[in-house]
């Protein structure tokens, strides 16, 4: 690919996202021959450090995080010499000049105009304090040339969220802005449109006449750990459904787009969140479950309960579970339900989406020969496992006549040999190409935040008298097995065999 010469800024650049998923992706592309030779890497943040003093820290953290494993050492000395530190405080004016005269010396050297990201990987509150920063020190530039990448959260609420677009629309052009979602990146979910949209079999069937329900569900066992401090401020709502679940959402929902570029991608699945229902505050509690973790055993070990983790308020009462049933008002999916959850400390983590296919109109076999049928179910495994099924009936060997379900398969590990590529070498990579196609809009931001808020408000304004609610290994409370088997559905999960790591 054409990527132009670049100086890539990292805030937060001693940060925990820089040192497991920024450096090793920037690394991984490096290896793989996408960055240009005319490229540096600016990593900034209060500690002091000299630039080989951060070169040391990033090699470790390499080793440890690398998905390629230990970096050998011919190709780190390659790599190490477009790394530099610059101590920063970015509240100071100071600071963006010594970023500009850094870059200058980087064009002199080069002897072009650089491209310039500015990756965002530190605390919210720094968000608008670093955009102003920059801004004053590109005035006059070409607009394509400066791109300032924000990390989650993209706000607190809608208020919060139009605030910081209004201000981040004072100082850049959209084109500019890369709001990461980093579940876009990764591959299993680029690979649902090209499905829908790359078949001709599936459109057919993709809307209400075919399809019963949908589920989306992203479980993981990893607790809260010692991010105590951003999540209890969070919460599962905001923290996965807001953004990764609704995209997911998205993505299954939208209408096929004009063109696969940036906007008419993001039109289509900004028309999905405009369709979807709102919700009355006395709708919320029939639609939308919370839990809180107990303490428990998880694979062998006793995990802390919620409130009992490193920093966390004895008498919390953040969710780490979140389960709601949507509904998408237009004429593809009036009357569908679509199904979300997602929780720490679950029994497995898995992200799967579950596509449910209505039952046949007529049944011609004998009672007892179908008593393990299903209906037909397309099922999307976003990880671990990486596959696409589809559940049918078929006729078992035999003399007589006995149906069950099968699963015709697409696996990624057994049809590909190359190894998937991280979501964050595919967002980065797409970052220097100028390709927002992965990322999220402004609008897009704001209708997510405008869908949840209702939920937001209901659970700020009714604490749970039941917290904790769900132990560790469980998979969430059981008001949440509840939402869905009113409707007569069970939440889906692969079968472990269907499990490949
Ligand atoms: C992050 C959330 O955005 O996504 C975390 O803040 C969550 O709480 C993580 O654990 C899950 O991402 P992945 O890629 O591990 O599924």
């Amino acid at each position: 690919p054409n990527i132009k010469p670049t100086v890539f800024i990292i805030f937060g650049g001693t940060g925990d996202l820089n040192a497991r998923k920024l450096s090793p992706a920037l690394y991984n592309l490096f290896l793989d021959g996408w960055l240009p030779d005319q490229f540096a890497i600016i990593g900034t943040g209060r500690t002091r450090l000299t630039d080989e003093e951060f070169r040391t820290k990033l090699l470790a953290d390499l080793n440890q995080f690398s998905r390629n494993g230990k970096a050998r050492k011919e190709d780190w000395e390659k790599f190490a010499p477009h790394i530099f530190y610059q101590v920063a405080d970015v509240k100071t004016p100071a600071a963006y000049e010594q970023f500009s005269q850094r870059i200058a010396a980087f064009e002199e050297d080069w002897k072009v105009p650089a491209n310039v990201i500015y990756y965002l990987a530190v605390a919210p509150e720094f968000f608008p304090i670093i955009a102003t920063g920059i801004a004053q020190r590109h005035p006059e530039d070409d607009p394509t040339r400066v791109r300032i990448v924000i990390e989650k959260p993209f706000g607190h609420d809608l208020e919060s969220a139009r605030a910081l677009n209004k201000l981040l629309a004072q100082h850049f052009q959209e084109c500019q802005i890369y709001r990461i979602d980093h579940y876009l990146g990764k591959e299993t979910v680029q690979n649902i449109m090209a499905f829908r949209f790359a078949n001709a079999i599936m459109e057919p069937l993709w809307n209400r006449n075919s399809i019963e329900h949908v589920q989306i569900s992203v479980t993981e066992q990893l607790g809260v750990g010692e991010r105590t401090g951003y999540y209890d401020n969070s919460g599962a709502l905001r923290d996965m459904i807001q953004n990764h679940l609704l995209q997911l959402l998205c993505l299954v929902a939208m209408d096929p787009p004009v063109n696969f570029t940036a906007d008419e991608v993001r039109n289509r699945k900004v028309d999905v969140l405009r369709a979807m229902r709102r919700f009355k505050p006395e709708d919320v509690r029939e639609a939308a479950v919370r839990g809180q973790y107990a303490a428990g055993w998880l694979e062998g070990k006793k995990v802390p309960g919620y409130r009992e983790e490193k920093g966390a308020n004895p008498a919390s009462n953040t969710e780490t579970f979140a389960a709601v049933k949507f509904f998408v008002d237009n004429w593809r999916w009036q009357g569908v339900p679509f199904y979300v959850r997602t929780g720490k400390r679950l029994h497995r983590s898995a992200s799967i989406i579950s596509i449910q296919f209505k039952d046949v109109p007529h049944i011609i076999f004998p009672a007892e020969t179908g008593e393990s049928w299903q209906q037909n179910r397309l099922i999307i495994s976003i990880q671990p496992e990486m596959s696409i099924r589809l559940q049918v009936q078929a006729k078992r060997p035999g003399l007589d006549m006995m149906l069950n379900t099968v699963d015709m398969v697409f696996d990624y590990q057994g049809t590909y040999a190359a190894e998937a590529p991280e979501a964050y070498e595919t967002l980065l990579l797409d970052a220097m190409l100028g390709d927002q196609t992965l990322f999220m809009r402004g609008d897009q931001v704001e209708e997510a935040w405008d869908l949840i808020m209702p939920i937001l408000n209901a659970w700020q304004g009714r604490p749970s008298l039941s917290f904790p609610n769900y132990s560790a290994d469980s998979w969430g409370p059981e008001l949440a097995e509840a939402l869905i088997a009113r409707d007569g559905f069970h939440w889906f999960t692969l079968p472990l065999d269907g499990k490949k790591k």
